[in-house]
């Protein structure tokens, strides 16, 4: 069984578009709604909070795990494949970056988290790929949809917008201050004349239109939440035998509300108690 998890409701980005792909997709969750957010804590703090969350999906029956949260990919991942070796580990982060150089004309922005956005992970994954591209289309004519879009040279912008998350944990989607607040963190990359912006966290998604808004209508948007399902499906890791478990660190009425009204559906929300003991 699938493992998911992020610090929050965010994952559940990921988590709707596995259901709507795979409806009787069997997968396990957790939230960690008691200690969201992660975005703007100390790398030593991340990792030890994903190894955590990890140890308790294990224990749950997770025998492959999504991590469906892009700090925990930016940060933790080396630690989480470290410490599971004989798991399969997916991060967001490297699905994403793939699908951005198969659309982009050469200015790719990237949004995030604090965390993410201060670790560099997507300019160095950017350029990596890039790099292997060019490698691979100078040796040989070997071309991959991938080479045929990108040119040698693609402009990386980012910004952090530490206060989505939060927003979007208390339902502020719609909101006029929220807009504001998207307007004026986006408005360099605009003027920038991005032509692709990853949302490089899973809660953004819950925040699509007021991005494509601001951004402009004309920039094709990454959904790290999409490009990862989209691999997960392809490596054939979906079990369907229908069991959706849903944990979260703190089960408040509210956090459950707009989990529910995010996924269309009613769930049943497990407290989970971390750490557990092994
Ligand atoms: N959904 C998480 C991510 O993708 C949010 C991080 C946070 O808790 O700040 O980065």
């Amino acid at each position: 069984m699938i493992g998911i998890f992020d610090s929050g409701i965010g994952g559940l980005t990921v988590v709707r578009e596995l259901l709507r792909q795979v409806p009787d997709a069997s997968f396990v969750y957790l939230g960690d709604t008691a200690r969201t957010p992660y975005g703007n804590k100390s790398r030593e703090t991340i990792i030890r909070y994903a190894l955590e969350d990890a140890a308790f999906l294990v224990t749950h029956g997770a025998t492959s795990l999504v991590i469906a949260c892009n700090t925990l990919s930016a940060v933790a991942v080396s630690a989480l494949r470290e410490a599971y070796p004989q798991l399969v580990i997916l991060d967001v982060i490297t699905p994403a970056v793939e699908d951005a150089l198969s659309v982009t004309r050469g200015a790719v922005g990237v949004i995030g988290t604090r965390a993410t956005i201060g670790s560099g992970i997507y300019q160095v994954l950017l350029n990596d790929v890039v790099a292997k591209i060019s490698e691979v289309s100078d040796k040989a004519q070997d071309v991959s949809v991938v080479t045929r879009r990108v040119s040698h040279n693609v402009r990386v912008l980012t910004q952090a917008c530490p206060l989505f998350v939060p927003l979007v944990e208390e339902g502020w989607t719609k909101q006029v201050e929220t807009m504001r607040i998207v307007r004026r963190y986006l408005s360099p990359l605009r003027r920038a004349q991005i032509d692709t912006l990853i949302l490089g966290c899973t809660h953004y998604p819950m925040l699509k239109t007021q991005i494509a808004h601001a951004v402009g209508t004309r920039v094709c948007l990454v959904d790290s939440a999409e490009s990862v399902v989209t691999r997960l499906i392809s490596a054939g890791g979906v079990g369907t035998n229908g069991v959706q478990r849903y944990f979260f660190t703190d089960t408040s009425a509210h956090s459950v509300l707009i989990a529910q009204r995010w996924l269309h559906r009613k769930i049943l929300p497990e407290l989970a108690m971390l750490p557990v003991s092994l």
